[in-house]
């Protein structure tokens, strides 16, 4: 019988921290399944994926699907038909698709493999921020609905598909496979300073759409960097969206010609955890920094009202500060006066959860072969 294999789907930047530490816990574990790398395309520059593919030493995909940019519908949908095909071609080597976090490519490679009757297992199921203005907060609830086993990140994930009415035998509790990836990566950024400046530093990531595309929210960020740009250096690496809205709306310039601003492109892993783990705060919009400082202590000031990761919050060093630019600038002081709470380990991100993932992705292929042999003798 020939070996199956599980289709690793990634698409973009946040996906490739994910299936890095996995694919290194299946050649430590030898599993008996081969892992088969998809790339959808969905990040197609190098500063967004093939720097990530490089550092966190990721093989050159099987497959790769060129998605590419547009509107979450044509996105999703080329993804969706991209995929089916390949599972068509390939089919029956894929028993199963493993897809991670909450991207457009998740939810349409969720659809392609259910929809022909290949299991879907999520990474990072669970996850709610109850905002469903959130494309994410779609992709989560879609993704999860139709999976078959749900491979969860943090405490609250759990109880979220409880609540949901998902049945405990769906669901397991694995950690957190960013603070693998993280742990594993940590030391190459001792002893290196990636270009941050002297002294104290805020390090700063904006993409969401809710923040960047209106006018009005983005001007508001801005106006609060070049404040505190006063107390404390700014470090900005911009997403290229980001970057778009900034010229747009006129306000890069605003940026640029302040001396206490230092804009960067987009950084690969390496360099962004080097300027993460030694930045007084960091001010973002992203999921995972929001666990990555938890995970390090390092003060995060979340501009967004809600968050799908309240471990963070009770545990780690995240405070939510939506657009009350007032309590940021309140915080930013009690940071740089070290009176700001520190973090307490959260459950299962202890830089161990892909081998409990690759435990749970043979267990599961196992079942379904014993589930099927029966099957087969009562024909
Ligand atoms: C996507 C994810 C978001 C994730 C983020 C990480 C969805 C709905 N959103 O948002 O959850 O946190 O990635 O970065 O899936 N662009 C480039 N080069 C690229 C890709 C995009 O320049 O390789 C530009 C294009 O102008 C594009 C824009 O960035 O229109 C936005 O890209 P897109 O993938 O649509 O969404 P993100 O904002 O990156």
């Amino acid at each position: 019988m020939t070996r199956p294999s599980i289709a690793f789907v990634a698409g973009a930047r946040p996906n490739f921290m994910k299936i890095a530490p996995v694919l290194r816990a299946v050649e430590e574990l030898k599993p008996d399944f081969d892992p088969v790398i998809v790339h959808t395309g969905q990040h197609y520059s190098a500063e967004l994926s093939d720097i990530f593919f490089e550092q966190l030493g990721i093989r050159t995909p099987d497959v790769h699907l060129e998605a590419g940019s547009g509107t979450h519908g044509q996105q999703t949908a080329r993804v969706l038909e991209a995929f089916e095909g390949f599972l068509l071609r390939e089919s029956p080597r894929i028993a199963a698709v493993m897809v991670v976090g909450d991207v457009n490519s998740t939810v349409a490679a969720t659809l392609a493999a259910t929809k022909l009757h290949i299991p879907a297992i999520h990474l990072e199921a669970g996850l709610r921020s109850f905002d469903r203005s959130m494309p994410e907060e779609i992709n989560r609830l879609a993704t999860d609905a139709i999976s078959d086993l749900l491979l969860v990140s943090e405490p609250a994930g759990e109880e979220n598909l409880r609540r949901e009415g998902v049945p405990a035998t769906r669901i397991r509790y694995v950690g957190n496979v960013m603070i693998d990836t993280l742990v594993h990566h940590l030391s190459q950024t001792e002893n290196q300073n990636f270009g941050r400046p002297d002294g104290p530093f805020a390090l700063v990531t904006l993409h969401r759409p809710s923040n960047v595309d209106q006018r009005e929210s983005l001007t508001a960020i801005v106006d609060f960097l070049i404040e505190i740009a006063a107390d404390l250096a700014i470090v900005f690496p911009i997403h290229p969206r980001t970057k778009n809205r900034l010229e747009e709306f006129g306000l890069l310039a605003h940026l640029e010609k302040n001396p206490a601003i230092h804009l960067f492109p987009p950084l690969g892993y390496v360099e962004n955890l080097g300027l993460m783990r030694n930045a007084s705060v960091v001010l973002t919009d992203s999921g995972g920094i929001q666990e990555e400082t938890s995970y390090l202590s390092i003060p995060c000031l979340t501009l967004r009202e809600n968050t799908e990761r309240p471990a963070t919050l009770s545990y780690g060093t995240n405070t939510l500060i939506g657009g009350d630019f007032a309590k940021a600038r309140r915080l930013v002081f009690e940071i740089l006066n070290h009176s700001y709470r520190k973090s307490s380990p959260i459950p299962g991100w202890d830089g161990r959860a892909a081998q409990r993932v690759v435990r749970e992705l043979s267990g599961f292929l196992e079942k379904r072969d014993v589930i099927s042999s029966i099957f087969q003798e009562h024909l």
